[in-house]
């Protein structure tokens, strides 16, 4: 059993928390948000993640976790003090560390023992030693501590499964022991273990976030040439993804990447890149596609519904940037309905679980519906946006009937087809 303090009780620092308690150790999630915490005491969560609520209560229950707002409550007998605080995009593209420079100052004022502060948040190579040199000037006597980088891969909707069960755990730091340390407190994830230093685990963070973004991009700038040639890019990627060399992972063709992650990580490493004098092609490029794919399915959806879009009711099916999560950050859902309101649309929207979070982020016009088929009831068209599992199975004969006229967009590739046009719908899907 470890002593650990949790900063940050977001997507990746509440997972985290909950998942070192089960492992046995005991935990203290602290963050600045005080309704968060206030709402994590009462048991209800920040954010939708399947699984999250039971384990965090049966950790409650267990007495393993607990939530603060206070530092120097959260770091009494700590050993290891988690970072996971956001680290958003700022004006220029450059990772905003307001955020981990203001969790480094407080752990370094509140620390009163030895500590390990490890870091979770993706930051740009070099922030470890930034985080030593802020804490060192911060604390008001000097005492021992590490700095070392734990970047985390977990992703949203899959999340416990993912922190639980890693494909390995990147360790970075100038401390050998430090670092040790830090393996061994993951060693019951069983998980290969990559031990470098600081800067080359910061560094491995952005390198796999873009590299993933790129598969997507490549897959998407494929898809609009099998549209042309009369390929089908799905057949495509399950051919490719046999290849062990290529993977079938990533390789969906649709309306791009989104979240809380790709966007701001590709973006952060092109910034880095043109930092230290260099012109990231690939990486532009790679954005460049990917916002494309938005303003694409806006164009095909005018095209399928004659060419124009004034006065035309459109139902949304899917907000979330993808299925099993409420995150709406960057979500082609949000310009999409900007679009669409902007060419004089009425917008509809449905989602199983990001509604809440979505309202503030959408036109006012766009009107909001508790299922798909009352969604569907007097739609011009439907946008397949999100491929949440409940809409691959809808009753699409009752969608039929419900559709002014039939038009569906499947921006997720969901549906098949022949059997669509069998159907009777004006079907488009992407790159087939
Ligand atoms: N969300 C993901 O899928 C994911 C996956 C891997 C890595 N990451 C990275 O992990 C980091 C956290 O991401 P997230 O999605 O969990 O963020 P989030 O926005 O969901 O949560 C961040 C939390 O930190 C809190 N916070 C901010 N400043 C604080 C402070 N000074 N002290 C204490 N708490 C503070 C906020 O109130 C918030 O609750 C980011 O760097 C992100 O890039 C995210």
């Amino acid at each position: 059993m470890k002593q650990i303090c949790v900063v940050g009780v977001g997507y990746v620092g509440l997972v985290t928390a909950a998942c070192f308690a089960d492992l046995g150790n005991r935990v203290t999630a602290l963050d600045v948000n005080e309704q968060r915490v206030e709402n994590l005491k009462k048991g209800i969560m920040p954010i939708y993640e399947p699984g999250l609520d039971e384990l965090v209560k049966r950790n409650v229950n267990a007495g393993r976790i607990t939530f603060t707002t206070s530092y120097k409550e959260a770091l009494k007998d700590a050993e290891y003090a988690f970072i996971a605080v956001g680290t958003p995009s700022g004006e220029s593209g450059e990772a905003d560390l307001q955020y981990v420079a203001a969790a480094a100052t407080s752990i370094a004022r509140e620390m009163t023992a030895p500590l390990i502060i490890i870091n979770k948040s993706t930051v740009p190579i070099g922030t470890g030693d930034w985080v030593a040199d802020i804490v060192k000037k911060s604390q008001p006597k000097p005492i021992e501590f590490a700095v070392v980088s734990c970047p985390e891969f977990l992703r949203e909707g899959s999340a416990i499964a993912d922190f639980t069960s890693p494909h390995r755990t990147v360790i970075g730091s100038m401390d050998k022991d430090a670092a040790n340390k830090v393996a061994h407190l993951h060693l019951p994830l069983r998980a290969p273990i990559v031990i470098t230093d600081l800067r080359t685990a910061e560094m491995i963070k952005y390198a796999s976030n873009a590299f993933l973004a790129t598969k997507i991009s490549f897959m998407n700038e494929l898809a609009d040439l099998c549209e042309l040639a009369g390929a089908d890019v799905k057949e495509v990627a399950a051919g490719m993804g046999y290849d062990a060399r290529i993977g079938r992972h990533f390789l969906d063709a649709g309306l791009g990447w989104g979240g809380s992650c790709f966007p701001k990580d590709v973006e952060a490493l092109a910034f880095m890149a043109k930092e230290k004098g260099l012109n990231p092609r690939i990486l532009n490029d790679v954005m460049q596609v990917n916002n494309d794919r938005r303003k694409n399915a806006v164009v095909h959806i005018e095209k399928m519904l004659g060419g124009n879009l004034k006065g035309k009711t459109i139902g949304l099916l899917g907000l979330a940037f993808k299925p099993n999560t409420d995150d709406m950050r960057y979500a082609p859902s949000i310009d999409i309905s900007e679009a669409l309101t902007k060419a004089g649309a009425k917008v509809r929207v449905y989602d199983p679980v990001a509604m809440e979070v979505a309202r503030p982020l959408l036109p006012g016009s766009v009107e909001m519906f508790k299922n798909s088929y009352d969604l569907a009831a007097g739609c011009d068209a439907l946008m397949v946006i999100t491929e949440w599992n409940e809409f691959k199975q809808l009753d699409l004969e009752k969608i039929k009937g419900l559709l002014k006229s039939p038009i569906i967009y499947d921006g997720r590739n969901i549906y098949d087809p022949q059997l669509m046009k069998e159907m009777g719908f004006t079907y488009r899907a992407v790159g087939r």
